[in-house]
């Protein structure tokens, strides 16, 4: 054979990866293969692969392995929307996907590339776990892994989509990078399956109860995305890409826009009069932002509070507000923690934050209380507090008591805070204060009733509005909403620059 054929031949081996009767069980079972995968996620022909002839020469704990060319995964770079990425796409036709010594170095080769380079890294999982046949070998390997996710986090944006298994060991690899995609019905992800569960718990459960997308997308938070399929899954990398920066040292693509009207009147009639009537802060996020910019992550966990990325005047940001259509808008411990990581992603990658307020207080409760809603909502106060970017406020309702400090207020370094007129900022809503302070008042009363609606009338209209925060200059606008757009437009552009020189330290030491 002639070298070039010879060439050509080793190459088609390896573009089989498991070979054509694993590939047909794989796509029986609705999933598509590695390379499948990779030809959807990047630009057309940008594709560069590496180590496509990696073999497994180690022995195993048995028997010699068979030799499947590049051991169960695809690497490489290329691009997305034009920019650079880094890739592994795990092959589940090769020892189910499963990570051997060689599959965890060629990860870990494209991890370091994408560090030296400042680029992100996108992992797409499907995997049996670590390769039985290799014992500790592909333990180590695991830890290879994690440590480099570990000295990535906050350099360059890491993010991992679950297209299979990915069970034991393997979730943390995914559970340290930034965003966590798994794909409905065909993805699960739990550190023991069911059988174990079964035994130890005694619990019956199906892998897609105990750790399908739409388990991680509601209950534990885990996953930021649940995708109807792999398409979908893929597309959500594509768009979530455009939103975000390449690396720590720069900023997002700014898209391209041409400044026109952009007050919008919606606003002047979307809060409803009476307070405690909700509406759907998605409404105001859409008015705020440009046309179908924003795109919401972790949308079906804690949806008392909304979190995700949008453009103003082409330029990303991060949003952070709370939902007054669910739970009346109130931070509890998922919502506080689903909104200090947000903030987090979005500071390490210098994206600035617009946080918007419309909220009660903290949620009661000795289920709050003994799982640390001390601890948890400080991670808000905490994120929000550290963040250098530019922090711009709304407060559009309500903002009452300890949430009050924890919403980007002033106090906290946020930059720019305006205030609907409809905004009441006071440490707690009127009824209970003026239990508190005026019980005796109201007790001695010839009517109690009538005494205690008189006196919630006056504090209604002595505390709860914009006004004592703006005479403090805690609120440095009181603005007509339909406006708002127009000031966001102006303090962003104004805010660019923003240099914040933090004191010297090695980390700070967040509640966890
Ligand atoms: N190590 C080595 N080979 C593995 C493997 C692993 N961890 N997981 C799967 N495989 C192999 C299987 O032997 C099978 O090989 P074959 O194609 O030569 O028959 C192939 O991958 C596909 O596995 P299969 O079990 O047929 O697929 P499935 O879709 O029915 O089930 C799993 C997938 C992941 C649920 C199942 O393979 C499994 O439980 N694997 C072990 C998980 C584990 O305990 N990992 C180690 C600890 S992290």
């Amino acid at each position: 054979m002639n070298k070039i054929d010879e060439l050509q031949t080793r190459i088609a081996e390896a573009m089989l990866g498991g070979g054509e009767v694993r590939i047909a069980s794989q796509h029986k079972k609705g999933k598509l293969t590695a390379r499948e995968r990779l030809q959807l996620l990047m630009d057309e022909g940008s594709f560069e692969e590496l180590d496509m002839l990696v073999t497994n020469r180690n022995k195993g704990i048995t028997t010699e392995q068979e030799q499947f060319p590049g051991d169960g995964v695809v690497t490489g770079y290329g691009t997305i929307n034009g920019r650079l990425v880094y890739v592994f796409s795990q092959d589940f036709t090769v020892y189910g996907g499963s990570l051997s010594e060689p599959h965890a170095r060629k990860i870990c080769k494209v991890m370091d590339l994408a560090m030296e380079n400042g680029a992100p890294v996108i992992g797409l999982n499907d995997s049996g776990g670590a390769r039985i046949q290799e014992g500790v070998v592909s333990l180590g390997g695991y830890a290879d892994i994690f440590y480099r996710n570990t000295r990535a986090s906050g350099v360059i944006p890491q993010i991992s989509a679950i297209m299979g298994p990915c069970a034991g060991g393997a979730v943390y690899s995914p559970a340290i990078t930034d965003f966590i995609l798994m794909v409905e019905q065909t993805s699960y992800m739990f550190v023991t399956g069911p059988n174990v569960v079964k035994t130890v718990t005694h619990e019956e459960v199906t892998s897609e109860e105990l750790g399908g997308a739409q388990t991680h997308a509601t209950k534990s938070g885990v996953t930021h995305f649940a995708c109807a399929n792999e398409v979908e899954c893929i597309q959500n990398i594509r768009t979530l890409l455009s939103y975000i920066p390449q690396n720590c040292e720069e900023t997002a693509p700014v898209y391209p826009y041409t400044l026109g009207n952009e007050v919008r009147e919606k606003l002047n009639t979307l809060i409803p009069a009476n307070p405690n009537q909700p509406y759907d802060m998605k409404e105001v996020i859409a008015e705020l932002t440009d046309a179908e910019s924003f795109f919401e992550v972790h949308k079906d966990f804690a949806e008392n509070i909304i979190v995700g990325f949008a453009r103003i005047a082409g330029r990303s940001i991060g949003i952070v507000a709370n939902q007054p259509a669910h739970l009346a808008g109130v931070l509890d411990i998922h919502a506080s923690v689903k909104g200090a990581r947000f903030t987090r992603f979005c500071d390490a990658f210098n994206v600035p934050l617009l946080v918007l307020v419309d909220v009660p207080g903290f949620l009661p409760g000795t289920d709050q209380e003994w799982n640390g809603i001390i601890t948890n909502g400080a991670k808000l106060l905490f994120a929000l507090s550290e963040a250098t970017v530019p922090k711009l406020t709304v407060t559009t309702r309500k903002a009452y008591g300890g949430a009050y400090c924890v919403m980007n207020s002033k106090h906290i370094g946020a930059d720019l805070n305006f205030a609907f007129p409809q905004a009441e900022i006071a440490v707690m809503g009127a009824k209970g204060a003026v239990e508190i302070i005026y019980k005796k008042e109201i007790d001695a009363a010839p009517d109690p009733e009538a005494r205690m609606n008189e006196l919630v009338s006056e504090y209604t209209e002595r505390y709860a509005n914009p006004y004592l925060a703006a005479e403090k200059g805690y609120i440095d606008e009181v603005v007509e909403p339909s406006q708002t757009r127009v000031k966001l437009i102006k303090g962003f552009k104004m805010l660019e620059n923003k240099v914040v020189n933090m004191p010297r330290k090695k980390h700070g030491n967040i509640p966890l």
